[in-house]
C-alpha cells in the first residue's frame, strides 16, 4: 500500500510524462522517444492506482491485466500496420464502454450514497454525462470499426429530419437527466438505463452519417471522445490522473480532427453532427469520358531514364502492397543517376494519420526528401515525371474542379500538372471515397497496373 501524498506525487509525474509523450509524438525524429514516455507514464498509473488505499482484491486486478496484457500483445503483433485505424477505432470503443460501466458502479455504489447536499448532485451529473459520452463513444466506435474494415458500407447514410431526430433525442436525454437526478436512491436507475439506449443509437447514427473520405476525421473525433469519457470516468472515481489523461486525450484529438478537417476541407462542425451541412457527400460526380493509355515496365523505365525531376506520390496501395521497401531502391537508383526524387505526402495518404510517413521511414527513406502537400504542390508543374503509387483519391482533379463530386473541396496533389504522370495500380478501380478518377483519362497519364510492389521491382530490374 502506498500513501496518498506518494500517490499524488507519482500521478503529477505520469501527467507529465504524458504531456512529454505527445510533445515527442509530433515529429518523427522524437516519435519512439515519445512512446516511451507514455508506456512509463502508463506503467506508473497503473501500478500506484493498483497500489492505492481504497483498492481491495489485488488477485483479481492482477489476473485481469494479465489476461488482458496477453490478448492486447497478440493482437498488436498480429495487425497488419493498413488495418491500425480498426484497432485504434475498437480500442476507443472499449473506452466508452468501460466509462459506461464505470457509471453504472458508480451510481450503484454504495458509498456514494452516503454522499448528501451539491456533492451528492454532482455527482449524479458526472455519472449521467460520462455515460452519456461513454454510450456515443461505445456504439459510433464500433460503427467506425465495421466502416473501416468493410463489414458496413463506407457510403453515408443520410436520412431527412435526421437532424430534427438527433434534437428531439437530445432533449429526451436531458428531460431523463432530470428525473434521474431527482430519484430517490438507486430508482434512477431505469432513466439511465434508457438514456444509455438511445446515446447508443446517437452514436451509431453519427457515424452511419458520415461518408468514406470523412473516415479518418472520425476516427480521430472518436479519440478525442474516448478523451473525454476517460475524463468523465475520472470525475466518476475522483481520480485526478484520469481527468488529466482523459483531458490529454481529448483535446488532442480535437486539435488533430481540425487539422485534418482543414486538409480536407470539411467543416469540423459538420464532422462532429454526422455530416450537417455536408451536402455534397451524398453527390455524385460527373460522367467521365475518354480514353486510358496502359502503359508497361520498359517504357516506364526509359521515362524515369530519362526524367532530370521525380516525384512519387505514394497511397494506400503502396501500403497494401508493401512496396515501401523497392520504392527505396528504386530512389536509390534514381538518386545515383543524379535526378532528383522527392515524395509529395498527402496529409490523409492510406488510412491513418501520418500513414506513409510511417512506412517511408520504416523502409530508411531520408526524411529530407519526403515533403508534406503544402510544401511540393506548386512545383509539379516543373516536374518531368510523377509516379503514383497505389493512390487514388488524393490525386483526383475532381476534387478542385467538379462540384458535384463527393470528395469536392478537398485539397489534392496536383499532379496532373507534370509532365507526365504514370499511376500504378492494378485496375481502374476506386478508392476509398468510391469515386472515379478522371486523372486516368488526362492525355499525359498513363497507367500501369500491377500490384504496386511487384511493379516497382520489374522497374528497379530494367534500371540496373
Ligand atoms: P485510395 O483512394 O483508397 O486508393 C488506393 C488505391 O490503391 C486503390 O484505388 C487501389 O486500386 C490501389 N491498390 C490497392 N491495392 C494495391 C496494390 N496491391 N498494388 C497497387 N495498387 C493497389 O487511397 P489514397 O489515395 O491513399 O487516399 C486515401 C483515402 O482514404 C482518402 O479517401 C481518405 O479520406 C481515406 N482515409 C484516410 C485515412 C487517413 S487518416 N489517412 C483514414 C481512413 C480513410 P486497385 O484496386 O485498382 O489496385
Amino acid at each position: 500500500m502506498i500513501s496518498t501524498q506518494i500517490q499524488t506525487a507519482a500521478y503529477l509525474f505520469a501527467g507529465i510524462l504524458f504531456i512529454l509523450s505527445l510533445g515527442g509524438l509530433s515529429s518523427q525524429e522524437s516519435a519512439k522517444r515519445g512512446v516511451l514516455y507514455g508506456i512509463i507514464g502508463m506503467i506508473i498509473a497503473i501500478v500506484t492506482t493498483v497500489l492505492g488505499a481504497q483498492v481491495e482484491g489485488h488477485i483479481y486486478i492482477v489476473i485481469a491485466i494479465a489476461l488482458a496484457s496477453i490478448i492486447g500483445i497478440f493482437l498488436a503483433r498480429r495487425v497488419e500496420m493498413t488495418s491500425m485505424p480498426q484497432l485504434v477505432a475498437i480500442l476507443h470503443s472499449f473506452v466508452g464502454l468501460a466509462a459506461v460501466l464505470v457509471g453504472f458502479g458508480s451510481y450503484l455504489d454504495p458509498h456514494t450514497a452516503t454522499l448528501t447536499g451539491a456533492a451528492h448532485s454532482i455527482h449524479l451529473i458526472e455519472v449521467y454525462i460520462g455515460v452519456f459520452i461513454g454510450a456515443i463513444t461505445f456504439t459510433g466506435s464500433v460503427v467506425a470499426w465495421g466502416k473501416l474494415e468493410g463489414k458496413i458500407r463506407s457510403k453515408a447514410l443520410l436520412y431527412p429530419g435526421r437532424h430534427v431526430i438527433n434534437i428531439i433525442l437530445v432533449i429526451i436525454c436531458i428531460v431523463l437527466g432530470v428525473l434521474f437526478a431527482s430519484a430517490p436512491g438507486t430508482e434512477g436507475m431505469i432513466h439511465l438505463y434508457i438514456m444509455t439506449a438511445i446515446a447508443s443509437f446517437i452514436g451509431v447514427m453519427l457515424v452511419m452519417a458520415i461518408g468514406g473520405a470523412d473516415m479518418p476525421v472520425v476516427v480521430s473525433m472518436l479519440n478525442s471522445y474516448s478523451g473525454w469519457a476517460a475524463a468523465a470516468a475520472g470525475f466518476m472515481l475522483g481520480n485526478d490522473l484520469l481527468i488529466i489523461t482523459g483531458a490529454l486525450v481529448g483535446s488532442s484529438g480535437a486539435i488533430l480532427s481540425i487539422i485534418m478537417c482543414k486538409a480536407m476541407n470539411r467543416s469540423f462542425l459538420s464532422v462532429i453532427f454526422g455530416g450537417f451541412g455536408n451536402t455534397t457527400a451524398s453527390g455524385s460526380a460527373k460522367e467521365i469520358t475518354g480514353e486510358v493509355t496502359a502503359s508497361n515496365h520498359a517504357e516506364v523505365a526509359q521515362l524515369l531514364k530519362d526524367a532530370k525531376s521525380v516525384i512519387i506520390v505514394p497511397g494506400y496501395g503502396m501500403a497494401v502492397a508493401k512496396a515501401q521497401y523497392p520504392v527505396h531502391e528504386l530512389v536509390q537508383k534514381l538518386t545515383e543517376k543524379g535526378k532528383t526524387v522527392r515524395f509529395g505526402i498527402h496529409p490523409v495518404a492510406g488510412r491513418l494519420p501520418g500513414h506513409m510517413n510511417v512506412l517511408l521511414a520504416e523502409a530508411n527513406v531520408s526524411y529530407d526528401i519526403v515533403l508534406e502537400m503544402d510544401e511540393i504542390n506548386e512545383d509539379f508543374s516543373e516536374t518531368d515525371l510523377v509516379l503514383v503509387i497505389g493512390a487514388n483519391d488524393i490525386v483526383n482533379p475532381s476534387a478542385k474542379d467538379d462540384s458535384s463530386s463527393p470528395i469536392y473541396g478537398m485539397p489534392v496533389l496536383e499532379v496532373w500538372n507534370a509532365n507526365k504522370t504514370i499511376v500504378m495500380k492494378r485496375s481502374m478501380a476506386s478508392g476509398y471515397a468510391g469515386v472515379q478518377n478522371p486523372l486516368f483519362f488526362h492525355d499525359n497519364t498513363d497507367m500501369l497496373y500491377g500490384d504496386a510492389k511487384d511493379s516497382v521491382q520489374k522497374l528497379n530490374a530494367q534500371l540496373q
